[in-house]
Formats: C-alpha cells, sequence, structure tokens
C-alpha cells in the first residue's frame, strides 16, 4: 500500500515521495521577472524534502497577471531566469515543476495584502482584462472584462503553447496548466461566465472547446515522456454540485484522451457567492471520485497540512499526491515534520545531506 513517503512515478519522472508543494503566487515580481526573493523562496522550499515543487501561476501574456507583480513567461528573459529555478529545485532533490495560467477576468488586481480588489481602470497600473463573456466576477472584483474575440481566443492558446515550450526550455519537467479557480479557462467552461452564442459558448462540450483546444496544443510542444496535468475547479458549491461534477468528470475523461495525465482537483471560485464547506481535507474524497470515475492519477489541496490526514488520502486511495500549501510557508521542512510525526525510522533522510547528516546522527537537546 501506498502512503505519503511513497515514491511516486508518472510518464519519465519519478517523485521521490507523495508529497507536492502546490503553485503559491508571491507577487514579489516586476515585469514578470524572477528576482533573489523566487530564488530563496523556492530553494527553501525544495529543500524542505517534498517530492514536486510546482512554481506559482505564471502568465502566458501581460494581461493574464492576476496582479503587476506576478510572474510571467510570455519572453525569453524571463525563461531564461525561470531556468535558475528550476535548476535550483532540482539540485535541492526535488522534480521542478510550473503552472502556467491566465486570469481572465480576475486579472489586473491589486495584491493580497493591498486590497486584492480590481485595481481602478483609472489608475495607471490596471489594464483592460478579457474573459469568454463581458460578465463580471462581482464582489471585490467589479472590473466588466472585454468578450474576447475568436482572434484573441486563438491568440491567447497561442500564448500558452509558446509559455509551455518555454518552460520546458527552461528545465521545467512537469507542467501544470491553470484551468482552475475563476481564472480564464475555468470561466470558459461555466455557465455562470460563459454566455456566449458561438462555438466556444452555450452547450457543455462548447463552453469546454477552450480548454480542450488549449490542451491539446500544449500537448504537442510538452514532450510525451514528461507528466502534462491541469488545475480545475471541477465542483463550485454553488448548489448545483452533482450536475457539475458529472459534466467535469466527463471532461477530464476527454483530456485524459488528449494526453492529460493527471488531475489537481481543485474548486471553480466562479462566482463569489458559493457555500463551501471549508475544514479539513474536504477535498479528499470529491478527488477520490475524480480519480475513481474519470481513471486518472489526483491530487488535491485545501487542507492536508496535518501529516496523517495528507498520510491517510494517499493510503486510501483518495489522493495519489498530496499538495501541501501553507504548512509548507509555515514551515518549509514540513516534509521532515510530518515523517518524524508519522513514526518514520529516519525521518531526516527526506532532507538534503548537509541538514539530514546531523540531524539524524545526533538528538537536538529539548526541555522536555
Ligand atoms: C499565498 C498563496 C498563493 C497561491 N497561489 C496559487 C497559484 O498561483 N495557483 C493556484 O492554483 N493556487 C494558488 N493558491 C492555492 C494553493 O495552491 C492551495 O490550493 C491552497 O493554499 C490550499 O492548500 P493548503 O490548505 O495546503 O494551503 C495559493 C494559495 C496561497 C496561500
Amino acid at each position: 500500500m501506498a502512503d505519503l513517503f511513497s515514491s511516486f512515478k508518472l510518464k519519465d519522472i519519478s517523485l521521490k515521495n507523495r508529497i507536492a508543494i502546490p503553485p503559491m503566487c508571491q507577487y514579489m515580481a516586476d515585469d514578470g521577472l524572477v528576482n533573489d526573493w523566487h530564488k530563496a523562496h523556492y530553494a527553501t522550499l525544495a529543500r524542505g524534502g517534498s517530492g514536486l515543487v510546482i512554481v506559482e501561476a505564471t502568465a502566458v501574456s501581460p494581461e493574464g497577471r492576476i496582479t503587476p507583480h506576478c510572474l510571467g513567461l510570455w519572453n525569453d528573459e524571463q525563461a531564461e531566469q525561470l531556468r535558475e529555478i528550476a535548476e535550483l529545485i532540482k539540485s535541492a532533490g526535488a522534480t521542478p515543476g510550473i503552472q502556467i495560467a491566465h486570469a481572465g477576468r480576475k486579472a489586473s488586481a491589486n495584491v493580497p495584502w493591498e486590497g486584492d480588489d480590481h485595481i481602478p481602470e483609472h489608475d495607471s497600473r490596471a489594464w483592460q482584462t478579457i474573459a469568454p463573456s463581458a460578465i463580471e466576477f462581482g464582489a471585490e472584483l467589479p472590473r466588466v472584462p472585454k468578450e474576447m474575440s475568436i482572434d484573441e481566443i486563438k491568440r491567447v492558446q497561442h500564448d500558452f503553447v509558446q509559455a509551455a515550450r518555454r518552460a520546458y526550455e527552461a528545465g521545467f519537467e512537469w507542467l501544470e496548466l491553470h484551468f482552475a479557480h475563476g481564472y480564464l479557462a475555468q470561466s470558459f467552461t461555466s455557465s455562470h461566465s460563459n454566455l456566449r452564442t458561438d462555438e466556444y459558448g452555450g452547450s457543455y462540450g462548447n463552453r469546454a472547446r477552450f480548454s480542450r483546444e488549449t490542451l491539446s496544443a500544449v500537448r504537442e510542444v510538452w514532450p510525451e515522456i514528461l507528466p502534462l496535468t491541469a488545475r480545475f475547479g471541477v465542483i463550485e458549491f454553488d448548489g448545483n454540485d452533482e450536475e457539475t461534477l458529472s459534466e467535469s468528470i466527463q471532461l477530464v475523461k476527454e483530456w485524459r484522451q488528449l494526453g492529460l495525465d493527471m488531475l489537481s482537483v481543485s474548486v471553480g471560485f466562479t462566482i463569489p457567492d458559493t457555500n463551501i464547506p471549508w475544514g479539513p481535507a474536504f477535498m479528499a474524497p470529491i478527488a477520490q471520485r475524480v480519480r475513481n470515475e474519470a481513471e486518472i492519477p489526483v491530487s488535491s489541496a485545501w487542507g492536508f497540512g496535518t501529516p496523517k490526514l495528507a498520510d491517510q488520502a494517499v493510503r486510501n486511495e483518495q489522493l495519489d499526491l498530496a499538495m501541501i500549501g501553507r504548512a509548507h510557508l509555515e514551515n518549509p521542512n514540513w516534509p521532515y515534520q510530518a515523517a518524524k510525526e508519522l513514526g518514520k525510522d529516519q525521518p531526516a533522510w527526506v532532507l538534503p545531506a548537509p541538514y539530514a547528516h546531523w540531524l539524524s546522527r545526533y538528538k537536538i537537546p529539548s526541555d522536555n
């Protein structure tokens, strides 16, 4: 039986354990470029011992950034600097992954600690947002986006392909398409945000066209031997959950046929008014259902930061990988802590030698 510390193989990539760090925006970049913050942050996380580190939502185009301080992958200079991040993660013993993204109608926002709301239109830092239809998200994101023309749809799909190619050339070995969280691809899929009457709107099949085409096009440039994954909000918790979930599972099956290797099961966040049952590991049964019915390996985040819960989700075959986000911000050596708590004989072995050597040899004195 697999547990949290079992290895995991997907395509030609073997992760040393089932602990993954999900993408977490740092909002610390200018012009989409990596700087010292990102270097220290990702090296620290990777040294903590997880098998996979996925670099934060990295925009495929300038208007696809959530905030002016998101990372980007729309030019070669950005890719060249991201190469250093991929190398730092790899040399620390983890697999380097990256999430490529377009924020759609949720773009052009202030960073979370400055409001997390849309930058006012008259502010020179703001930009025109785009989406399948001219409907705003609402709440703190009231800006009405411009409805995308077919040419714009094709251009953004091309941007995803170019970003995927650059990610590969920069040394990333695991690609995640951000099809979740109310951003562009998720907002195409949802009838809350897509009122189009052309081939990209209307029926579920039409609404899912954007993601199907984008995935297929990316698969052509992303090597067959490397994992291509997506993060997708399979459920909104808007009262229409059974229908959304079964449509989502159908779509995941189609993506699998088109070359998707794994799904990161998440929440839609397409509309502000939802009833999300926040709680420890609340996505575990939903992830398990997607895993069983779509017959695809899955990961999930949201409240697996207690080692026992993460381990149980893997043992119970609810998750193939446990995504541990905020708990890693609190303690970058979370995998070491987890190994100790789960009673592993040699917990220090999850860390690189310069830490593991000392921690496995000597007991740290404590008061009790
Ligand atoms: C600071 C921060 C930034 C985040 N940025 C992203 C992101 O770039 N892409 C994404 O898909 N999710 C993002 N998320 C969501 C996380 O990937 C994860 O789903 C969430 O933190 C829940 O997992 P946890 O309970 O282990 O923290 C972010 C979360 C946090 C806390």
